[in-house]
């Protein structure tokens, strides 16, 4: 059954262009505004910032009128509206969400968010995922979240690191909660703490003290992209002139 979760008020430009900004949107971009309205929020995406856009609306009334602006931005080109329930829409080429609904619709809304392509930015018009909390909120008069889907991280991995001539057997353990996420690591069997540990998006970084070389101790910097079962990326061991660096890949041993 379709129904209006959420009556209809426009977002204030400002804000507009505050989500959007805080969105990083840019050229490459293809924006879903979830009950466009009458599409402020994909015009503007597409007029100042280059990018695709889709309204969709469940109010046949507010599409005529978003589609009416889009044809006065002389933007319809990149820009088209749909009457849709927006738990209907097709989510999946969305890199950036835009939201101004209720709490309840966006909890409802959340799982499904939280399933799509790992990077997908969302910002929201004043209301939030619960404890899902934002990776970034910004108040310039009205309060602007924004999200960025996280990958799946957690579980044990293992990885062996090409740094001769010692060979070092990386195991890591990780905890998440969205992209909140935190990890233990044996190097060589010994139990090693693990720094800075941050996942944005797929892209996961953290630092290992490497003692495997007891004259010359170093930090291992690990930056890699999470897909799957594989984690791939760069690790540097050292700094400046003592900085090396090698490919590093770790697979999923167990979930
Ligand atoms: C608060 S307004 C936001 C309009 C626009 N996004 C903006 O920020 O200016 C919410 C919009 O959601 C639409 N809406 C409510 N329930 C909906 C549903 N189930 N599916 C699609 N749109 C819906 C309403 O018609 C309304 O236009």
């Amino acid at each position: 059954m379709r129904t209006r979760e959420v009556p209809y008020v426009a977002t204030p430009q400002v804000t507009v262009d505050e989500m959007l900004r805080l969105a990083g949107v840019g050229p490459e971009d293809f924006v879903i505004d979830l009950g466009s309205g009458d599409g402020r929020i994909v015009v503007t995406a597409v007029k100042k910032f280059g990018a695709r856009g889709l309204g969709v609306d469940i109010d046949w009334r507010l599409v005529s009128q978003a589609e009416e602006n889009a044809r006065q931005a002389g933007v319809t080109d990149r820009a088209r509206f749909l009457e849709q329930d927006l738990f209907q829409a097709d989510l999946g080429q969305a890199t950036v969400i835009t939201t101004y609904l209720l709490p309840f619709v966006m909890l409802k809304l959340r799982p499904r968010v939280l399933a799509l392509k790992p990077g997908t930015r969302i910002v929201s018009h004043d209301f939030d995922f619960g404890d899902w909390r934002p990776d970034r909120k910004t108040s310039i008069r009205k309060d602007v979240f924004l999200w960025i889907v996280p990958a799946q991280a957690a579980g044990r991995w293992q990885a062996r690191l090409e740094m001769p001539p010692i060979e070092r057997l990386l195991e890591l353990e990780i905890k998440q909660r969205y992209q909140e996420v935190s990890a233990h690591a044996r190097l060589n069997g010994v139990p090693s703490q693990v720094w800075e540990t941050k996942l944005v998006g797929d892209r996961l970084s953290f630092v290992v003290v490497d003692t495997t070389d007891r004259d010359n101790e170093a930090s291992f910097y690990f930056d890699g992209r999470v897909s799957g079962d594989v984690i791939e990326g760069e690790l540097a061991r050292g700094v400046g002139a003592g900085r090396s660096v090698t490919r590093w890949r770790a697979v999923k041993v167990d979930r």
